[in-house]
């Protein structure tokens, strides 16, 4: 076994991030990453034997190469597989049992609980603006699962069913639509063993440049560069800091990828300069499809050199996103991976150095021979009586454009010379988008200095850089959907994330926001945004602003020590959020507590998540120390191991630390780059 590129072993990549462990000890905690210095431990941790026993690859057919895996494993014959097993219609199924109050972790970003137990779900990344409990799939294909002593890693980019005790209570089965694959068994003792090891076996997680946890707002769209300075004044006078102000779609000219509309955005350079000097960093949408536009010259590129995907005939696949027709850059081809990356440059060039990436599931609202069916049907049925039958016929020819499974079909790689139809892959679309623009960030511009996170995701892109967990509501409901993310997404690779703060569809109210932005002061990626057309959501239009600057000003003090966390969990295959489950296996309240997270080794999470509540009822696993934040004030309270209801205002962060730990405050700033690198004082217990 040996480890493909990336350079040392794990074993004696083991870095002691001394500076940034806020645990209690003589060290002093620097702030600024520049400062942080880091020992390499090169004395092996695990033996590279013991390591090898612990992993086991299974391998089916001719697996498609998805470069999720990073280290060689020499697969064993399907036969030796230890779950029931057999292959039907194409597919293949495998089965396992589970005991009664046993607990299924993984699959990362999806709707409802930490514990997967009573669904079923879907690897199949989905445009999915409507997350309610009973969708199936979101954006992303995590292939994790964690049950007992086993993870088990299915590396494989087309769908995946999981069913896990939805059609029997005490059963798990898992369908791959394929015989193509490679599965990985991880065997270890406690489920955060199973997760460093997975996490060895696929690659370093992306770390951000530090200013990346500062504050960010966005909106789709700030139209002008007039509404975005408006924005950065509107926080500066209301005194809440602030790092990052996005460009939705609209900052384009006619929603063309790597053009900037000159009349909303006169000279853009200048304008890149001008907010560099306050201290903020524009952050630019990238969408994966091009616009079909005669002259437009990535287009026109990407068309002569054949690097669009292509229909069963073989010439380009035309379907429709924000701009029309459009081509879909082949992201599965090294040299279309390139040419895309390269792209990014028009911007870069321009001084920006942070972008997200969007619609690459790909999202298609409608193909040509999609929209010209719901046309001539459209068309026949003028002038008919339209019954029940007749009319949801019509109605569902329109309804049933955007995304529709016939479009996958018809779209197909060109990969080795040959055809290779898009559903077989279909999950590492938006991945393979990310790592364009991640390879190209990297090789131009060094590590950790583009800030870069995508909406479709399959594990492997995690490499290249963070994710946001799409097109969520703004409901109550969906402060916990993150908060359960959160520990799954971290177990898959993905450090970088976060959700839209506030909620992005609908309205949202004042009191959401600040209790969503309580939760998003710890999320790496916290960035508070909303659709057009809902009520705009930037703390500084609400009543009462000063609150927003006191639940924003906890974050700034808090990012030296969260940005450290990210460090870590990325250097030691660890994770920043963990269930309480993780780290209180015996305790039966713990194991069932999804309301709740563990943060670091310091501490624990419970933000307030019901309207009009005072506060909540918490559970303390161990005697804690309750701190309640609040700008610059701080109170404590110690509380005994067990159930407490705890009142938390509008204006106040819960955090909750652990017996001999403590967590750095830096003094806040309005920026990042005026934190000033000294802990002020602890949260101690
Ligand atoms: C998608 C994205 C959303 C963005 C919108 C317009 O819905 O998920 O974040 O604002 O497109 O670009």
């Amino acid at each position: 076994m040996a480890e493909r590129n990336h350079g040392l072993p794990l074993s004696r990549r083991r870095i002691i991030w001394e500076e940034t462990n806020g645990s209690v000890g003589e060290k002093p905690f620097l702030l600024r990453p520049k400062l942080i210095q880091f020992r390499l431990d090169t004395g092996a941790r695990e033996s590279a034997g013991k390591r090898n026993a612990m992993i086991r690859r299974f391998a089916m057919g001719t697996p498609f190469t998805t470069d999720t895996v990073i280290r060689e494993i020499e697969p064993e014959s399907m036969e030796r597989f230890p779950f029931e097993h057999r292959t039907e219609d194409g597919t293949f199924v495998f089965s396992f049992r589970m005991e009664k109050d046993e607990i299924v972790y993984g699959l990362g970003e999806t709707v409802r609980g930490i514990n997967k137990r009573g669904w079923t779900y879907r690897s199949w990344c989905s445009d999915e603006p409507n997350q309610t409990e009973t969708k199936q799939a979101l954006y992303a294909a995590h292939n994790l699962l964690i049950h007992g002593k086993h993870g088990i890693f299915i590396d494989f980019p087309g769908e995946i069913r999981w069913d896990i005790g939805d059609t029997r209570v005490d059963e798990t089965s898992v369908t791959v639509s394929g015989t193509d694959l490679d599965i990985y068994l991880i065997q270890e003792d406690a489920p955060l063993a199973i997760v460093r090891e997975f996490r060895g076996l696929i690659g370093q997680s992306y770390i951000p440049p530090f200013w990346a946890f500062g504050f960010q707002q966005c909106r789709w769209s700030y139209f002008t560069a007039e509404e975005v300075r408006q924005v950065i004044r509107g926080y500066d006078d209301a005194k809440i800091p602030l790092d990052c102000v996005y460009l939705d779609i609209d900052y384009m000219e006619r929603y063309k990828n790597f053009t900037v509309d000159r009349k909303a955005f006169p000279d853009f350079e200048r304008f890149v300069r001008e907010t560099k000097e306050k201290g903020i960093h524009l952050i630019p949408i990238i969408d994966a499809g091009v616009k079909k536009e005669e002259g437009y010259s990535v287009y026109e590129e990407g068309r002569e050199r054949g690097y669009f995907l292509k229909n069963a005939e073989g010439t380009d696949f035309e379907g429709a996103v924000w701009p029309g027709a459009v081509g879909f850059p082949d992201f599965l081809r090294p040299e279309v991976r390139e040419w895309f990356g390269k792209q990014y440059r028009h911007l870069t060039d321009m001084g920006v150095d942070g972008f997200w990436n969007d619609m690459n599931e790909p999202a298609v609202f409608y193909s040509a021979k999609g929209l010209k069916n719901a046309l001539d049907e459209a068309e026949e049925s003028r002038g008919k009586n339209l019954d029940l039958n007749g009319f949801f016929h019509l109605k569902n020819a329109f309804t049933g454009l955007a995304n529709n499974p016939a479009d996958y079909g018809d779209m197909h790689h060109l990969i080795g010379g040959k055809l290779i139809s898009h559903p077989k892959v279909h999950n590492l679309y938006g991945a393979s988008m990310t790592r364009a623009a991640g390879e190209f960030f990297e090789k131009e511009f060094g590590k950790e200095k583009i800030l870069l996170f995508s909406r479709s995701s399959m594990t492997g892109s995690h490499r290249y850089g963070g994710i946001w967990f799409g097109d969520n509501n703004s409901w109550w409901a969906h402060i916990l959907q993150c908060l359960k993310m959160l520990p799954s997404v971290n177990m898959c690779g993905y450090l970088y994330c976060g959700a839209d703060l506030g909620g992005f569809g609908e309205n949202s109210t004042r009191d959401l926001v600040l209790r969503f932005l309580a939760l998003g002061v710890f999320t790496p990626l916290m960035r508070n945004h909303s659709a057009l057309g809902t009520r705009s959501q930037e703390c500084f239009r609400f009543e009462n602003p000063e609150d927003f600057r006191d639940v924003v000003t906890v974050r700034y003090r808090l990012i030296p020590y969260l940005y450290g966390l990210l460090r870590r969990a990325s250097e030691e295959n660890g994770m920043m959020f963990r269930p309480l489950s993780f780290d209180y296996p015996d305790d039966p309240i713990a194991r069932e507590c999804e309301t709740q997270l563990m943060l670091g080794d310091e501490c624990m999470i419970a933000p307030v998540y019901e309207q009009n509540a005072s506060g909540r009822t918490v559970y303390l696993p161990e005697d804690m120390a309750f701190f309640k934040l609040s700008g610059e004030r701080v109170t404590k309270e110690i509380l005994p191991k067990g159930l407490h209801y705890v009142n938390i205002a509008l204006n106040e962060v819960p955090v909750f630390v652990k017996r001999g730990k403590r967590v750095p405050l830096c003094r806040p700033a309005m920026r990042t780059a005026d934190l000033d690198g000294k802990p002020e004082e602890y949260l101690e217990f």
